[in-house]
């Protein structure tokens, strides 16, 4: 068989696979509200049985194991330096379903805005079933000249990354608070917004947010089409997801909470009070979200550290080993927020 043939199978191969993990997601999610909601025949604060709770902690996994399947396809090794374009297209549409977590929960925001009254789940999975299908239905070709990475623009997206991640720093320290009280991360919040919702600040922030997310995915664009590592790949991937998050988490914010619903963006907003995050059908959707959000920023700091260590001359196994470090604490620090935010408190 012709190599270009083998790898166009391959990739659309890989297409499907991408296209069904994203289709089933909610599903995944429904399983979940499912297992955690007491049946209507059991007692009134009636316990979930052990066999529910390993249930429900098998399909909270199998959730993420969703973003966690598209990196791993996105992340594969192309041993060829002129990448074929069916492998290109494989390689953006898996970024794209990485993001399923967090797009789920922007197309639900947007389809609650907009009044529809047809389940989510109805639009959402056909459209990535046929999206999948028009992917793996483009022709073949060679990818015969690389887009430059653009040099200026990398260094520019590492400077405003750089004063966004003061906020976003002090915006995840203020969201670990909660496991003191939520009293208390409300205090702290207060004293930041005296300088993040400044007049003359916050459109600048916004503005950097914005900027971070349209310059980066144009690195994304350029960084797909080239014979990327692993580490490389996992930085793009981050940051996709950390593109759709920003978007949909600011049009939450700004749009939907502060304009259109004219409600406070406090502590009962964000842990979706008074039902919380698990045991509503709608709000487990923003569990992944979240996780995956505060993970992916801290994590994405730390490849842009990485690449910062392997330019000033640093060996590759220590920018690897701290690498490492970086993407371990960002999981407890993820978890711990989560724990948080689901009602565990430390004191
Ligand atoms: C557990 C995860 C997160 C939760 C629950 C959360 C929740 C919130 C809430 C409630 C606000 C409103 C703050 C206020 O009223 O002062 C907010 C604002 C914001 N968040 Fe998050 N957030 C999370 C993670 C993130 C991450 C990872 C980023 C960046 C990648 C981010 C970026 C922002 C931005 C830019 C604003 C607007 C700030 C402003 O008011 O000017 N958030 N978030």
């Amino acid at each position: 068989m012709k190599r270009s043939s083998k790898q166009s199978i391959d990739a659309n191969i890989t297409v499907w696979i991408s296209a069904a993990t994203a289709a089933i997601y909610p599903y995944i999610l429904d399983a979940f509200h499912w297992s955690v909601t007491p049946s209507a025949s059991a007692d009134i604060g009636a316990q979930i049985s052990t066999s529910d709770t390993l249930v429900a902690c098998l399909l909270l996994i199998a959730a993420f194991a969703v973003p966690l399947i598209n990196l791993m396809i996105a992340g594969r090794r192309q041993h060829d330096a002129v990448l074929f374009a069916a492998l290109v297209r494989a390689r953006r549409f898996a970024l794209l379903a990485v993001t399923a977590p967090t797009t789920y929960v922007f197309f639900g925001v947007l389809t609650y805005m907009a009044g529809s009254k047809v389940p989510d789940t109805w639009i959402w999975t056909p459209a990535w079933l046929l999206f999948g299908y028009l992917v793996s239905r483009r022709s073949d070709s060679v990818i015969s000249q690389h887009a430059p990475r653009s040099s200026r623009l990398r260094v520019a997206h590492g400077i405003s990354g750089t004063i966004v991640a003061l906020y976003v720093l002090f915006h995840i320290f203020n969201h670990l608070l909660a496991l003191i009280s939520p009293e208390f991360h409300a205090a702290v919040m207060d004293i930041g917004r005296t300088v993040y919702r400044a007049k003359f600040i916050e459109p600048f922030l916004v503005a950097a947010m914005l900027f971070q997310v349209f310059g980066g995915l144009r690195l994304v664009w350029t960084g797909t089409e080239t014979s990327t590592d692993r580490y490389q790949m996992f930085q793009i991937a981050s940051g996709v997801f950390l593109s759709l998050f920003i978007l949909g988490h600011m049009n939450s914010v700004f749009i939907y909470a502060r304009t259109w619903l004219n409600i406070p963006t406090d502590w009962a907003f964000a842990a979706g009070l008074p039902s919380g995050l698990i045991h509503d059908a709608w709000n487990i959707r923003l569990l992944p979200h979240y996780a995956l959000g505060v993970f992916f920023v801290l994590a994405h700091l730390a490849s842009g550290l990485r690449v910062v260590m392997l330019a000033h001359g640093a060996s590759v196994s220590v920018a690897n080993r701290l690498w490492w470090v970086g993407v371990l604490l960002s999981i407890l620090i993820s978890a711990a927020i989560l724990c948080g935010m689901t009602g565990l408190r430390l004191v």
